[in-house]
């Protein structure tokens, strides 16, 4: 998507052919900051502190992060290293453990002199499918806002509501929950994007704000509780999410708060879509209330709250009592039956073992 005007991806080869650089989205929307990775610790670093964040994108970080692993030691206890390393950074996107198989596989049986090149291409591959993938399920998910568009009689505004981060900061580009909103606003649908803010990271508020706003597209910031008295008054057309791991069964984790919006949505005949890329499925699970890990994250993300002030200082503040413990929980689920689709590469299915066995017969 555009930066400034300029086509730019959220990671990508520097010149040198080795380095390997990211948009340091723990700056955004205050600075845009190009972040270089040159060893395995700077991918699982910015795994960890969420420098790049999303499930693709931590998939195809990861990717890269195996390819920086094996310029520092080729051999197989160094490949094993790297994926224990990786692996451990974050719990929840499923996208990291396929990307650190599928790399795996590929690298264990080569030669150790073959490994850092072939490690290298195949994880620039992974971005471009990533980039193909977001498109394609973009176009399937434009036709979803297009038919609701359409049966309400084509208003001057659709409005979507969206929650997180799910857009081309997710990803390598587009997008997933985004992806469909650019396409729609890209073909001349009135779109307009109520934003959750998304606490306690407030990826909503930085992240989604900022590149709705450089692509142009209309879009209002909200807090996290105003979704169902907007959906009451009949304020919400369609709801679009991405998420960090959907089972075989079609329950959705994702960010932390995606299950209340669901029940609003449910509680108000509002359509709930998911947008995701095949990867993000875990076909070895069913049941994602009881089988998906849920990340805790450090209570400090919670008790405080960093901003720009006035004057164009970048300052974090406590919004709670020193004594008060906090709780951060950064993830849900959101059960099968209270969405409405799962919007993918391959198409728009049924959120349901029989709707992903039909698009991805190979898995089931
Ligand atoms: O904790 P984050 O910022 O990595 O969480 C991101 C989300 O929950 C997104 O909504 C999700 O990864 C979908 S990604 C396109």
């Amino acid at each position: 998507m555009l930066v400034d005007g300029k086509p730019t991806r959220t990671i990508w080869l520097g010149e040198d052919g080795a380095t390997v650089e990211i948009i340091d989205q723990t700056k955004l929307p205050f600075e845009f900051v190009v972040a270089g990775m040159t060893t395995l610790d700077d991918a699982a670093t910015a795994i960890r502190d969420m420098l790049v964040r999303g499930a693709p994108l931590i998939g195809a970080t990861a990717a890269y992060g195996m390819a920086l692993a094996m310029r520092g030691d080729t051999s197989d206890a160094g490949l094993e290293n790297a994926y224990k390393v990786l692996y451990a950074t974050r719990p929840t996107a499923v996208n990291l453990r396929w990307a650190l198989d599928d790399l795996k596989a590929l690298l264990a049986p080569l030669a150790e002199a073959n490994r850092v090149a072939a490690a290298y291409a195949r994880a620039a591959e992974i971005c471009d499918e990533d980039v193909d993938m977001c498109s394609s399920l973009g176009e399937h998910g434009r036709g979803v806002i297009e038919k609701i568009w359409e049966a309400k009689g084509k208003p001057d505004r659709i409005n979507v509501l969206t929650h997180c981060n799910a857009g081309w900061l997710a990803t390598v580009d587009w997008g997933t929950a985004l992806a469909p909103v650019y396409k729609a606003h890209d073909a001349g649908i009135p779109v307009h994007v109520w934003v959750d803010e998304t606490r306690p990271r407030n990826q909503g508020a930085s992240l989604t704000c900022w590149e709705l706003g450089q692509h142009g597209v209309p879009h209002t910031l909200i807090v996290d509780n105003v979704g169902g008295h907007l959906m009451q008054h009949g304020q919400v057309d369609v709801c679009i999410t991405g998420t960090d791991r959907t089972t075989a069964a079609g329950d959705v984790c994702n960010k932390i708060g995606t299950y209340l919006k669901a029940l609003a949505a449910k509680d108000n005949n509002v359509p709930f879509y998911v947008g995701l890329p095949g990867p993000t499925i875990d076909w070895t699970i069913d049941d994602g209330v009881r089988d998906v890990p849920i990340e805790q994250r450090d209570a400090g993300e919670v008790t405080k709250l960093t901003g720009v002030t006035d004057s164009g200082t970048i300052e974090t503040v406590t919004i709670s009592p020193p004594g008060s413990p906090a709780a951060n929980y950064a993830f849900d689920v959101t059960p099968a039956r209270l969405v409405t689709g799962l919007i993918t590469e391959r198409g728009v299915s049924e959120a349901s073992k029989a709707g992903l066995a039909a698009l991805y017969p190979e898995n089931a």
